[in-house]
C-alpha cells in the first residue's frame, strides 16, 4: 500500500528570490539580531515590531529544498508526494511577467520530481495575473509535463472571484485536459472579524477559521454560478476538507430552496450530486470528526491524504516527528482503522484519481 501526500507545499528557489527581493507581504528577510530569516506571508501579517509568531514564521529550507522534503516524506513513511506552489503562487507578479515566471516556475518544479522519479508529482501554478489566453496556453502546456497532475487555485480567479464568468475558458481547458484544480485559500476573512485583540492569539483565527472558510464562499460561489453545471466532469480538490462544506452543504442546499432569486434562474445540480462527482476533499483536518464529515459527503473514496509541510512544523526547533502529520495520520485510523477506507485515503485514491504512475 503506498502512503500519498496530496498536500505539500514548496516555493522554488526561483520564487524564493522574488520572496527576498520583496518588502511588502509577502516577504522573507532577517530581522537583526535574529539571524534566521521569517516568512511574512499572511495578509495583514506585517504588524508591530515584535517576535512573537505573529509575526511571520522562520523559514528554512524544508521550504524550498526537495531533498528536505524527501527526508521528510521518508521520516513519515510518505511514499508520494504531489507538490504544490504554496500561497501566494502567482497573485505577487506584474501582470506582463506572469506568463513567463509560470512557465519557469512550472519547468522548476517538474525537474524536481523528475529527480525522484515515481516519488513526486505536481499541481502546476497558472497566470491569472496574466491575460486568461495566457493561462489557457499554459494549462494546455502543463498536460504535457510529464508530473503534472492538475493546478493549484487561490480563490482570486481573475481578480472577481470564482464565479467570474470570464474563468469559463479556464475551467473548459481544465476539464478538457483532465486536469484537476486544487483550491487552497490565502487570503482568509476582512481582519476586523478577528476584533482588536487579534494579535493576541497568533495565526489562529487566520489559519484555523478564515482560510476554510474563505475555501467554503469561494468553492460555493463556483456551485452558484453553475460552474458544475457548465463543467459537469471538471475535478476540483479542496484543501482541509472542504473548509466547512460538508457541515454547511445541507444549509446552502436549503438556503437555495428557499430563494425566490434562485428559483427564478436555470436548474441547478443539487450540491450533494456535484460533492459526490465533481469534489475530491483532503483530510488536512487533524480529527476523525471532520474526516468522517467529509467521507460522509465525499465518499471514501474521494477523500485523501495530506499533510501541509512545511506549515505547522514542530514547535522544538529541530524536532522530528511532526504533530500536524501524526494528528492527520491518527485522525484516519480513529475513524477508520486499518479499513479498505483507511488504505484509500491514505493513498490509493490518490493513485487512482489522480493517475499517480509515470
Ligand atoms: N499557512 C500558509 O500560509 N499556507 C498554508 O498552506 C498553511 C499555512
Ligand atoms: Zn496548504
Amino acid at each position: 500500500m503506498s502512503i500519498v501526500d496530496i498536500h505539500t507545499h514548496v516555493y522554488p528557489p526561483s520564487y524564493m528570490e522574488i520572496l527576498r527581493s520583496r518588502t511588502n507581504v509577502p516577504y522573507v528577510r532577517t530581522f537583526p539580531p535574529d539571524p534566521i530569516p521569517r516568512l511574512l506571508v499572511l495578509p495583514g501579517e506585517d504588524g508591530p515590531t515584535s517576535t512573537s509568531t505573529s509575526r511571520g514564521r522562520p523559514i528554512g529550507p524544508e521550504y524550498y529544498s526537495i531533498e528536505h522534503k524527501i527526508a521528510f516524506m521518508d521520516a513519515h513513511e510518505i511514499d508520494i508526494s504531489v507538490i504544490s506552489l504554496a500561497n501566494p503562487w502567482l497573485d505577487i507578479v506584474e501582470p506582463s511577467e506572469a506568463a513567463q515566471r509560470a512557465c519557469e516556475i512550472n519547468d522548476e518544479m517538474n525537474s524536481m520530481c523528475l529527480q525522484y522519479p515515481g516519488r513526486l508529482f505536481m499541481f502546476g501554478a497558472l497566470p491569472l495575473k496574466g491575460t486568461l489566453e495566457e493561462t489557457v496556453l499554459e494549462i494546455k502546456r502543463l498536460r504535457g509535463l510529464s508530473c503534472v497532475r492538475g493546478v493549484v487555485m487561490g480563490t482570486g480567479g481573475l481578480g472577481n472571484g470564482l464565479d467570474d464568468q470570464k474563468l469559463d475558458a479556464v475551467y473548459a481547458a481544465l476539464q478538457e485536459e483532465e486536469l484537476t484544480v486544487f483550491l487552497h485559500p490565502h487570503y482568509g476573512l476582512p481582519a476586523e472579524v478577528y476584533g482588536p485583540r487579534a494579535a493576541e492569539y497568533g495565526h489562529v483565527l487566520p489559519l484555523a477559521l478564515g482560510f476554510p472558510l474563505e475555501t467554503t464562499i469561494g468553492v460555493s460561489r463556483m456551485i452558484l454560478s453553475g460552474v458544475f453545471d457548465r463543467h459537469p466532469t471538471l475535478s476540483i480538490l479542496l484543501a482541509h476538507s472542504g473548509g466547512t462544506l460538508p457541515f454547511l452543504a445541507g444549509r446552502l442546499e436549503s438556503c437555495i430552496a428557499h430563494d425566490l432569486h434562485l428559483a427564478a434562474g436555470p436548474v441547478r445540480r443539487n450540491i450533494w450530486d456535484v460533492l459526490a462527482k465533481n469534489i475530491l476533499l483532503d483530510a488536512v483536518i487533524y480529527s476523525s470528526v471532520g474526516l468522517k464529515a467529509a467521507v460522509a459527503v465525499a465518499g471514501a473514496d474521494r477523500v485523501l491524504f495530506g499533510t501541509d509541510h512545511p506549515f505547522f512544523p514542530p514547535m522544538n526547533p529541530g524536532g522530528q516527528g511532526w504533530l500536524s502529520v501524526t494528528m492527520n495520520y491518527d485522525a484516519v485510523s480513529a475513524a477508520f482503522g486499518d479499513s479498505a477506507e483507511a488504505k484509500g485515503i491514505l493513498g490509493g485514491n490518490a493513485v487512482k484519481l489522480l493517475r499517480l504512475e509515470l
